[in-house]
């Protein structure tokens, strides 16, 4: 008898367990989309399914349509961050981020990443942005996550340039403004993919910096 009530007890204990580990692991998990009960337990063998977008959007895109999340720096401290259809582009972890204009480059057509790139505006030269913004081809998506200062080097070339690609805000970027924009090399109009906020001291969330900027969406892929 009491050999029983003590393996009853150890059953009892290894269920509690169990149930534990499945609902911390239900309720923490961030990378694991499925939870596989064992196949004991329960008559079938049932899968619970989290929908989980790409890029973690609050909805996914629709088809023919490329998912994207952009993130600008917070103050001087913690970088940006770029998702483009679920595959992180650049960010902190990545270790490709900069102070400045962190800016990548993609196939419109296929989602390809062509080239990825980060530029100093506050000591660096302006000639290399300048460069790298004039080489964009034709049918090119353009990510763009500011970093501190996006401002101190910037002129009035590589204003034009960014105009070009359909941004409204690139004219009036300055010393230690939060941007976030996603645009085109062949836009004919303003993209709708932007964000901007003005360093001003009277509403800055940090002492210097105004706050930083989250841009998410999605963007009909380009077809020929
Ligand atoms: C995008 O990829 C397609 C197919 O490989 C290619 O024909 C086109 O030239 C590429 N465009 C750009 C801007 O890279």
């Amino acid at each position: 008898m009491m050999r029983v009530s003590g393996l009853l007890r150890l059953v009892a204990l290894l269920v509690t367990l169990l149930a534990v580990w499945l609902f911390l692991r239900s309720s923490f998990s961030l990378s694991t989309k499925t939870i596989r009960l064992p196949r004991w337990l329960g008559s079938a063998h049932k899968e619970i399914r989290v929908p989980k977008s790409k890029c973690g959007l609050s909805k996914p895109c629709p088809a023919n349509f490329f998912a994207f999340k952009i993130c600008s720096g917070a103050a001087n401290v913690v970088g940006p961050s770029m998702c483009f259809e679920n595959q992180i582009l650049m960010s902190p972890v990545k270790n490709n981020v900069g102070r400045g204009l962190n800016i990548a480059l993609v196939n419109g057509t296929t989602g390809q990443v062509l080239r990825m790139n980060s530029f100093d505006m506050y000591m660096g030269d302006p000639n290399s942005l300048l460069k790298f913004l004039a080489e964009i081809s034709e049918g090119t998506l353009v990510l763009v996550a500011s970093y501190d200062d996006p401002g101190t080097k910037m002129n009035d070339e590589i204003r034009k340039l960014f105009a070009g690609l359909g941004s409204s805000y690139a004219k009036q970027l300055g010393f230690r403004d939060s941007w976030v924009f996603l645009g085109a090399k062949d836009l004919r109009s303003k993209s709708p993919f932007e964000q901007f906020l003005k360093n001003n001291p009277e509403t800055n969330k940090y002492e210097g910096w105004p706050e930083l900027l989250e841009l998410e969406g999605c963007v009909p892929q380009k077809i020929f």
